[in-house]
């Protein structure tokens, strides 16, 4: 969507993974707090995001949203002001329909969706601060036509208000669930592709329930050409930190991210996050990679159903590759120089997890525990055209 915002992928942090509706002002203030401590607002972690129920059960009068009483009791505009007082961005969750996902899955009170209410709505976001909307269709029912229209009717109503806002969709998991496929572009700057994610790593999902993460980058790969600056495919909130997966699927999860130029929102409790923890979500090599402004998505230059292969071109001309093994035992993977679209024969290659750097005259090659991803900056030479549409997957094909 070209409003002005996510021109890059968007980076922050938000409620849902770790604490769905058990949230508070005080918990978004530590957490604020925490951010700059740790350094992740330093490296470009800025989008705060309260996820669903914050809001008053019921609206006012006027049929204004209202904080929730007791969670919020300072209200959204003062818990606004404190974020941006610590120099980073407010985000809300809010819906097209009469009910948030929890009022209408986990028996949280009150009809408060935005439905009938979008301008009036939008204008109070605004009013509060707000930088960044969530906004999650949540309803099995709906054509994708209905979801074009309600999701436009807010893209307006937001543009009317001249407050530059980042859009963040999620489309019923549409792609997954039921096709057709489609790019959202120019209705948000980024839209969900899969149903939610869950804290594991392989759920062996079909794309209809909870998705591990490996699951999620089956679905998410195939979508690459959709992503440009202002628009990006989004494979979900992270569940780096949240302790269902190890070391090394942590990793994997955040290089494939940031390799497939995903919105890299945080999930865990990062006021207690650990080294290890911080030691991934605060790489900045592959932060990096993830914000470079061609805003491009790594595209899979090959795959063997085991070991997947891709190819991130960035902005100076170096091409950022990833190599996941999907299977159960440690792997050699190998690419070359001209398969990731680079020519000459003289590169060398930084290990964007241990920093080290090699010279190759053009294979690349790593040994790849079982579930890992070896991530690489490969600089030299010049570069040749990456495909750009792999194998969009089809409708049918989705199912
Ligand atoms: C849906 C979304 C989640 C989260 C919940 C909140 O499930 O996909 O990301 O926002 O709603 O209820």
């Amino acid at each position: 969507l070209e409003n002005g915002v996510a021109r890059t992928p968007p980076m922050g942090w938000n409620t849902w993974n770790t604490f769905g509706c058990n949230i508070s002002e005080q918990l978004i203030r530590q957490t604020a707090d925490a951010m700059v401590a740790n350094g992740m607002a330093a490296r470009g972690y800025q989008y705060v995001v309260v996820d669903d129920c914050w809001f008053d059960p019921e609206r006012d009068s006027q049929g204004n949203l209202r904080a929730h009483p007791t969670r919020f009791p300072s209200g959204m505009k003062a818990l606004g002001d404190y974020l941006h007082g610590k120099g980073l961005k407010f985000g809300l969750y809010q819906v097209p329909a009469a009910k948030t996902c929890a009022q209408y899955f986990n028996a949280f009170p009150g009809s408060t969706g935005s439905k009938g209410h979008e301008e009036q709505d939008a204008r109070q976001f605004a009013a509060w601060g707000v930088d960044y909307l969530k906004y999650d269709w949540c309803s099995p029912q709906g054509s994708i036509d209905d979801q074009v229209r309600d999701f436009a009717k807010m893209r307006d109503a937001l543009a009317a208000t001249g407050r530059p806002i980042v859009y963040s969709i999620n489309p019923n998991s549409i792609h997954a669930k039921t096709g057709p496929l489609r790019d959202w572009g120019d209705v948000a700057n980024m839209w969900r592709t899969t149903e939610d994610i869950t804290n594991r790593w392989d759920t062996g999902s079909d794309g209809n329930s909870f998705m591990g993460v490996k699951n999620i980058i089956d679905w998410t790969v195939p979508l690459a050409s959709y992503a440009r600056p202002g628009g990006f495919n989004d494979p979900d909130m992270m569940e780096v930190g949240n302790g269902g997966m190890t070391d090394t699927e942590q990793r994997s999860h955040f290089a494939m991210w940031a390799v497939m130029a995903s919105p890299l929102i945080a999930g865990n409790d990062v006021r207690n996050a650990s080294a290890a923890t911080l030691s991934i979500l605060n790489n900045s090599d592959l932060i990096a990679v993830n914000q470079d402004p061609l805003g491009l998505q790594g595209v899979q230059v090959s795959s063997d159903g085991t070991r997947r292969v891709l190819a991130k071109r960035l902005a100076n001309g170096d091409v950022a590759v990833a190599m996941l093994n999907q299977g159960n035992s440690t792997t050699t993977i190998s690419t070359t120089a001209s398969t990731i679209g680079k020519s000459g024969s003289s590169f060398t290659l930084r290990d964007l997890w241990t920093g080290a750097t090699s010279t190759s005259t053009g294979t690349i090659s790593a040994s790849v525990p079982a579930h890992g991803t070896a991530v690489f900056r490969v600089s030299g030479g010049g570069n040749t055209p990456l495909p750009t549409t792999f194998a969009l997957r089809s409708a049918s094909a989705g199912r």
